[in-house]
């Protein structure tokens, strides 16, 4: 976003020391931004605690003010509270420019269908928003009876005049996003929903928790298949946010990569037991408190693994950058399939600048049924170690992409300066005072 400065935007890292102490994590940036859209849903006011003070939850919050929502974040208590009492149509020229390259508009669709009978999603330039990455979406919302309109230069035209209708859907994959918007347009459709193939993530869970709370009736096979019984109306919510399993899982593996010792208040168990079993079998220590874990690398050396990246309640996709800075420390060869997105491991080639020994491969390397396998996408990585990083000048790719190069300079011998620093600020709160708080040397 423009408001960011360019100061903001670099950082200067002299690594090589071992973070240790306290954090504290928040709420999951993945869960937040839905259950704020889910708000929509109800003509009253929605109250959301353990709210992240992150870039997400900002451009959140501006686009339910464009819908004419009103919307107060009081960022020390974590609170946000959403009053869509009022709903309008937004300009979709304002939404896009605040949105990116974020998808949460598309979320926007279901409600807005629900409160409006219309939404309009941008599309600038066509490709970022074509049919492929949003097809399961667009499906599931002709499915329950939208009208979906393509022709439009700037954006796609969705309506349901005579509002949505329960139906039988199918998803060829367990799409987080798809899950979600089901959800977001069948929980007040005229009948039952049943969703087939669906995800069923923690922040899915969390999210169905608070649509119970709104009034729905929603209820979860164990074969992944979700039941939606419409209901006519739903009423504002109070809820908790579940912890972020992500931002957690990247500071257990900058305490892995430094050899440090990082106590992550509000980390929970249940959400990362994939997480720490890996962690575990790497040789990195843990401790489950009431209020939070405490990761540590006990000293010695580290063991390689091979894991492979999959839905819940496999090792997740987002996990796997910020470890593989650890398994770089890892005494052999440590294999990474990334199953999930086809294009993940660009972030390895500035760790190999930094002196790892990573090797990307187009094969599977791993027995999960995998999209991408005879097809031409770098997938899978071996990662040789240890090895000592060096520090460099470093741009930041991407948001956990960004996360896995800051804890590699800071890993390093050797200062850094990571450019590019304020897409962290996307997903990691207040991240310059955590690394202060645990000793790192930034600038
Ligand atoms: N896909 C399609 N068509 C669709 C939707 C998805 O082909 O219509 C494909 C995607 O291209 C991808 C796969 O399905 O290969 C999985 O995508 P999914 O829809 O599950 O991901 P998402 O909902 O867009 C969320 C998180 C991601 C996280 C994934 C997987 C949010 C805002 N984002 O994305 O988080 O990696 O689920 O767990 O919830 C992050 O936090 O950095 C991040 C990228």
């Amino acid at each position: 976003m423009s408001d960011i400065k360019p100061e903001d935007d670099v950082l200067r890292v002299v690594g090589g020391k071992p973070l240790s102490g306290q954090i504290k994590v928040r709420g999951a940036k993945n869960f937040v931004s839905k259950a704020m859209v889910a708000a929509l849903l109800a003509p009253g006011t929605s109250v959301l605690k353990n709210v992240p003070e992150i870039r997400d939850v900002r451009v959140v919050s501006d686009l339910l003010r464009l819908h004419g929502v009103n919307v107060t974040f009081d960022g020390d208590r974590g609170i946000v509270t959403i009053d869509a009492s009022h709903v309008d149509l937004a300009d979709v020229a304002d939404v896009d420019t605040l949105a990116g390259s974020s998808r949460i508009p598309i979320l926007f669709s279901g409600p807005l269908l629900h409160r409006l009978g219309e939404a309009f999603i941008p599309s600038l330039g066509g490709c970022r928003i074509g049919d492929r990455p949003i097809d399961f979406h667009l499906e599931t919302l002709r499915r329950l009876g939208a009208t979906v309109n393509k022709e439009h230069a700037d954006g796609i035209h969705i309506t349901a005049p005579d509002g949505l209708h329960g139906a039988k859907i199918h998803l060829p994959y367990p799409s987080v996003g798809a899950t979600e918007q089901t959800l977001l347009a069948a929980v007040l459709a005229d009948g039952k929903t049943e969703l087939s193939g669906a995800a069923i993530e923690p922040e899915i869970m969390d999210l169905i928790c608070v649509l119970q709370k709104m009034g729905a009736i929603i209820s979860v096979d164990v074969d992944r298949t979700i039941r939606i019984e419409g209901v006519e109306k739903l009423k504002g919510y109070e809820h908790t946010a579940l912890t972020d399993r992500i931002e957690a899982a990247s500071w257990a593996s900058a305490a892995l990569a430094t050899r440090g010792d990082i106590f992550v208040k509000g980390a929970t168990q249940p959400e990362m037991m994939t997480f720490l079993n890996v962690f575990r079998k790497i040789g990195g220590e843990f401790e489950v408190r009431d209020d939070g874990i405490r990761f540590w690398h006990p000293g010695g050396d580290l063991k390689p693994v091979a894991i492979e990246t999959d839905v819940h309640p496999g090792f997740m996709t987002d996990w796997q950058q910020p470890l593989v800075v650890a398994l770089t420390q890892a005494n052999g060869l440590s294999i990474v399939h990334e199953t999930v997105y086809e294009n993940r491991f660009g972030f390895t080639k500035p760790l190999v600048q930094m002196g790892a020994t990573i090797q990307l491969y187009r094969e599977c390397l791993g027995s999960l049924p995998c999209r991408f396998q005879q097809r031409n996408f770098e997938h899978s990585a071996v990662i040789f170690g240890p090895t000592p990083l060096t520090g460099q000048d470093i741009d930041v790719p991407d948001l956990r992409g960004g996360f896995s190069h800051l804890i590699a300079a800071l890993a390093a011998s050797g200062p850094s300066t990571v450019h590019g620093i304020s897409l962290i600020d996307r997903g990691y709160a207040d991240f310059r005072g955590k690394l202060r708080a645990l000793g790192a040397e930034i600038e």
